[in-house]
């Protein structure tokens, strides 16, 4: 078994995790902490989210548990709206990029704060819909829509933002009167991340190619129904990087010049999403603020130098809005200790609940619930359930001595862990419960075998 360095034990209890209680700079930026903003270890040496004790959560919720704090979230989407409101002298609209984490809570949730929501799929779309949002500020996203997607966004008012040749001849098509659209224009601004998470790039497959602008501007300027309010970018998820983000406003000001020669009624530019989050200590992402603050000054100096009035600003987060806010508490199962190679721990979950290692070999950290300041003295590796050797939560854990039953927690789970949660191995999906102020509520239910089956079909002769 790999060994840990002794000296560092002592300090390096859940105590480390937790959010920081200097709140002389204010309340912190969610997307800089490793767990929610609410978490604190209790006199039962617990780790607590929303005044509530996660091992009791799992023993009333059952595990894999998605445990997703209110007060995190409610203050990152403050943040945001806060922060464009102190830095932009125009109007300003924050969006959801729900494709983080979609369902009707986390919809309802942000919507409330104020926030428009992006939708990718009519499936997205739907939810959010049903969750109360008012359609005029939906913004249906998709580089392949389908014909029905574009009628239930066109049905509920909703701004549609092309992507491609064939949806905009689609829309001019079937458009009998005028409906709103967004051009997603690539930016053709590179950004270091993981290549699956990139999009600004030029070869990528999102977007109009900026060198067609003049067809697509003349195409839509001759088609009344396609009644353009404004451009959109993004350039890519998970960025700790500011310039890119600050370069993106200059880049959209220039597109908006050339659009104005074909008198486009455009009042809207939209920055994307992409502002990163810490999952481990080593992790440094600007806050929400220095983000929008960054993104805001580029806005109004792209604007002055072209001569242009400011455009409503619209921007896009995910991952920043909803990671921080979720941890995922499981159950300790088997191990297994292979002398001088490692130990491996297995929860009761893995890849179906978090594809995120197996996919982008992103790396978390994990603490004990039920033993918060217990020294950690050993290193081992966290295996999921499944089938497939390459479900491996988190390589090299450091933690305290561990028993089958205990609770483990992996932090900053909020943000595309649900959203991409599959039935592998039939196993059911895990439920959410929102916590706050010491209260927890089922957002989603844990999925039954019956759940599992729902749409199976076994034809008679088979029986
Ligand atoms: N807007 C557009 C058009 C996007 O494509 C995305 C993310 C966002 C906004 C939100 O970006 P965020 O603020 O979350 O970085 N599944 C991957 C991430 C894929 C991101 C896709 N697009 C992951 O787990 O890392």
């Amino acid at each position: 078994m790999l060994s840990i360095d002794s000296t560092a034990v002592q300090n390096q209890t859940g105590q480390q995790y937790l959010p920081s209680t200097d709140h002389t700079q204010g309340v912190r930026s969610p997307n800089q902490e490793l767990l929610p903003l609410s978490a604190k270890i209790n006199s039962h040496d617990c780790l607590e989210i929303g005044g509530c004790d996660v091992k009791t959560l799992v023993e009333q919720f059952g595990s894999p548990l998605y445990i997703l704090d209110e007060e995190t979230l409610r203050t990152a989407c403050r943040q945001y709206r806060d922060a464009f409101a102190q830095y932009y002298p125009g109007e300003s609209l924050v969006l959801y990029a729900s494709k983080a984490w979609n369902c009707l809570a986390v919809c309802a949730i942000a919507a409330s704060e104020g926030l428009g929501i992006d939708v990718v799929s009519g499936g997205e779309l739907y939810t959010a819909l049903q969750a109360g949002v008012p359609g005029n500020k939906l913004y249906l996203h998709g580089n392949n829509k389908s014909i029905a997607e574009l009628a239930l966004a066109i049905e509920n008012n909703c701004t549609i933002v092309v992507d491609n040749w064939l949806e905009l001849e689609t829309l001019a098509n079937i458009a009998d009167e005028p409906i709103r659209i967004m051009l997603r224009l690539t930016p053709g601004i590179e950004c270091h991340t993981h290549e699956y998470i990139r999009t600004g790039h030029l070869d990528s497959k999102f977007g109009f190619d900026p060198n067609t602008l003049d067809e697509v501007f003349a195409f839509v300027s001759q088609h009344p129904t396609l009644n353009c309010i404004g451009l959109h970018a993004h350039i890519g998820s998970q960025i700790f990087e500011s310039q890119p983000h600050k370069d993106l406003p200059g880049v959209l000001v220039d597109y908006l010049t050339k659009a104005y020669r074909y008198d486009l009624p455009i009042q809207e530019l939209n920055v994307g999403g992409g502002l990163g989050m810490r999952y481990t200590e080593s992790d440094d992402p600007p806050s929400i603020d220095e983000w929008v603050k960054g993104v805001c000054e580029a806005m109004v100096k792209a604007c002055e130098e072209q001569q242009l009035p400011l455009p409503r600003l619209l921007s896009e987060p995910g991952r920043s809005l909803i990671g921080p806010a979720c941890v995922t508490a499981y159950t300790l199962g088997s191990y297994k200790t292979i002398p001088e190679i490692r130990t491996y721990l297995a929860v009761d979950g893995g890849m179906s609940d978090n594809p995120r290692p197996i996919t982008y070999q992103s790396v978390y950290r994990a603490v004990v619930a039920n033993r918060m300041s217990a020294p950690l003295t050993q290193t081992v590796t966290l295996a999921g359930k499944h089938c497939e050797s390459g479900d491996i939560l988190i390589k090299n854990a450091t933690l305290p001595e561990t028993e089958p039953g205990d609770v483990l927690v992996v932090m900053g789970t909020g943000a595309y862990n649900y959203s991409m949660a599959s039935n592998y191995n039939r196993l059911p999906r895990p439920a959410a419960v929102l916590v706050n102020a010491g209260e927890a509520e089922l957002i989603l239910e844990r999925e039954t075998y019956q759940d599992v089956i729902r749409l199976d079909r076994l034809p008679k002769r088979l029986v």
